[in-house]
């Protein structure tokens, strides 16, 4: 039997990196996707975000893993979009059973350097996109009285003192307070509430030329190797950073019945990045 079969999942930055791989890891285990993107550029981040192709091969992908899929542009920084995205996919599938809150943005700069559209562009997406997702869903979970699972996807950063990224840190550490909260206030309606927090993981976030020159300043022109250095020393398993998949593992035990007496917690997959310190 496959793992989450009928089930039906959300997924927010669904057209790219880590909410692609969990959208096609949930389709191989038997759900069908909603999958929402922004799909444009945001003008306080130095990497693009994903485009249409990205999100269509999302939905190619689902489809080849012989699931259905509803796939919407929307930002989780406006409610009416996650509302719209919801209203659609309820429209098609009848009911969500898995929400993956995974739409992210990162950008640097000194705590005292940061400008006011970086914070608030990284609070508003990171954090308020997640509350704002889980308004949108939790409705219609509660009134379809068969419990569910929220992922939230924040980031070792929710632990750890980020000198040149504070509102990234803040915005994951936010989430911790609201996913306590959300599993304790959901608990009642069978509906659990988990935080996720990898280490590095090889996507665009890290990966993009722009980011490469973030996380090595001291090299001309970047590469993979580079980067591969400065993100080993984070770890204390002998690897770089996770694939996406590496995560997708923990989103479906996550939204399995094997995982349905585990909410209100904050699950590292950080190959040992924390206990490094
Ligand atoms: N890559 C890492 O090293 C790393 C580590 C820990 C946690 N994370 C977190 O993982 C999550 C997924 O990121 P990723 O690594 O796959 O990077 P990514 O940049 O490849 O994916 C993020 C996706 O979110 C979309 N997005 C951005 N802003 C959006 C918005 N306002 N509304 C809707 N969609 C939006 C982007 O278009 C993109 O498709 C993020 O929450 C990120 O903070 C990443």
């Amino acid at each position: 039997v496959r793992r989450v079969e009928g089930k039906v999942a959300f997924i927010t930055g669904a057209a790219r990196g880590q909410g692609r791989s969990h959208a096609v890891r949930l389709a191989n285990e038997g759900a069908d996707i909603i999958a929402m993107d922004r799909l444009a550029n945001v003008d306080s981040v130095a990497y693009s975000m994903a485009t249409m192709e990205d999100m269509e091969e999302t939905v190619a992908l689902v489809r080849k893993a012989g699931r259905r899929v509803v796939a919407r542009t929307g930002d989780v920084r406006r409610q009416e979009d996650l509302d719209e995205a919801v209203r659609e996919g309820l429209g098609e599938f009848g009911h969500i059973d898995v929400v993956c809150a995974n739409a992210g943005i990162s950008s640097f700069g000194a705590v005292y350097e940061l400008s006011e559209d970086q914070w608030i562009d990284v609070i508003d997406t990171n954090l308020n996109g997640v509350w704002r997702t889980i308004k949108a869903v939790a409705p219609s979970m509660i009134g379809y009285g068969k419990g569910g699972s929220i992922i939230i996807t924040s980031s070792i950063a929710a632990f750890k003192g980020s000198p040149n990224s504070s509102h990234y840190a803040a915005s994951k550490a936010g989430l911790i307070g609201l996913m306590h909260s959300a599993a304790n206030g959901l608990a009642p309606h069978n509906i659990r509430v988990n935080t996720l927090h990898p280490t590095g993981v090889a996507t665009e976030m890290i990966q993009s030329p722009a980011s490469l020159k973030r996380f090595c300043p001291n090299v001309e022109s970047p590469s993979l190797t580079d980067l591969r250095g400065a993100f080993s020393n984070a770890n204390s398993l002998d690897i770089p950073w996770l694939e996406p998949e590496d995560v997708s593992d923990a989103v479906l035990w996550l939204a399995s019945d094997e995982a349905k007496y585990v909410t209100g917690i904050a699950l590292p997959i950080d190959a040992g990045a924390l206990n490094k310190g």
